[in-house]
């Protein structure tokens, strides 16, 4: 089958190459699905499990891209709840290859149904974003109605969907960015927006909960913004200061057939827009991936026409 690879940590996306692998068998409690749809989040190229196994072996050449949306093709021994010929979604263990590839072999808890009206490009747009934002806000973050919640990111896969999310949840939601970014975040729902490049984040009040999708100096200042007791939940990696008398949370998103299900309810009813720049086919997928001007939004590749 035809799958992209990574060998060097060092080069990131720009070592991506398109090759022959041979196709994957279903271990016990496995499906394998025939991709359709892939997504790709930035950081795993940075992640340990892109480059080892559990038990830290080398693993290499690996195939990256862990969201997928496709049909399942065979099932291994003992697996249930899922059968041949179902359309499902979902996100793959990240110390296993991954989805930017013709088949994937999965867990089944892994993956969801995915409704018969819901296009595999959406469903493979949904998973690491829509869970990620689902996690931070009602898992780990447990938003409650009325209460301020500061979205780093807000135009980008993650923070558009926390945007929506806690909108819906009754949030009152402050959105950040790129000054070029202003208007999408008020389009998924920001109430207000802190332009990062010219604003002083210092200025936001006293907010319940930050969800941070950046990091670095941003993730550091954020911890002043949030009010005592308040929250600040990150996506980036351990967060270097906390709230005063609040909590700090980092998390690695996990995947949850109840939760997925929930995603795409709402993206079928219309409560919640999915965040698409660009599509581009399996063999195309290597210069996606390395673009030459910025996309706005996911890069989801389309592995079946
Ligand atoms: N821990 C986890 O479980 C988990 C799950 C999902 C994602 N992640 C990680 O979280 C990060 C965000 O993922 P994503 O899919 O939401 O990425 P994304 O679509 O690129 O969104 C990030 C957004 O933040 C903006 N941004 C980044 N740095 C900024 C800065 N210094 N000032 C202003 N705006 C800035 C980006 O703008 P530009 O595009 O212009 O930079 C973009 O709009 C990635 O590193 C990803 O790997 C972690």
């Amino acid at each position: 089958m035809k799958a992209v690879v990574v060998t060097d940590q060092a080069v990131g996306t720009a070592g991506m190459t398109l090759v022959e692998r041979p196709e994957p068998n279903a271990a016990g409690n496995d499906v394998v699905v025939q991709v359709h749809a892939s997504g790709f989040t930035p950081g795993e190229l940075t992640w340990p499990g892109t480059w080892t196994d559990r038990l830290g072996r080398d693993r290499t050449p690996s195939i990256p891209g862990h969201e997928l949306a496709g049909v399942v093709s065979a099932l291994g021994y003992g697996t249930t709840g899922l059968s041949v010929g179902q359309r499902v979604f979902g996100l793959t263990d990240w110390t296993r290859d991954g989805t930017l590839a013709e088949y994937v072999a999965v867990e089944a808890r892994n993956l969801a149904p995915l409704p018969g009206d819901v296009d595999f490009t959406v469903g493979a747009s949904l998973p690491i974003s829509g869970l990620t934002a689902w996690q931070g806000l009602f898992v780990h973050g447990r938003i409650q109605v009325g209460q301020s919640v500061l979205v780093h990111g807000a135009a980008g896969g993650v923070g558009s969907m926390v945007t929506q999310l806690a909108r819906e949840a009754g949030a009152y939601v402050i959105g950040t960015g790129r000054a070029a970014d202003r208007q999408t975040a008020l389009d998924f729902g920001a109430q207000e927006f802190v332009d990062l490049e010219n604003d002083a984040l210092e200025d936001v009040g006293g907010v319940d909960l930050v969800f941070d999708v950046i990091g670095g100096d941003i993730g550091k200042r954020s911890a002043g913004v949030i009010r005592a007791g308040g929250t600040l939940v990150t996506i980036a990696g351990p967060a270097e200061a906390r709230p005063a008398n609040g909590r700090a949370i980092d998390f690695v998103v996990e995947a949850d057939r109840a939760q997925l299900g929930e995603i795409v309810r709402r993206v079928r009813d219309g409560r919640l827009l999915t965040n698409i720049g660009n599509v581009a086919t399996l063999d195309d997928a290597v210069a996606a991936f390395n673009p030459t001007e910025r996309i706005k939004g996911k890069t989801i590749i389309r592995v079946r026409p």
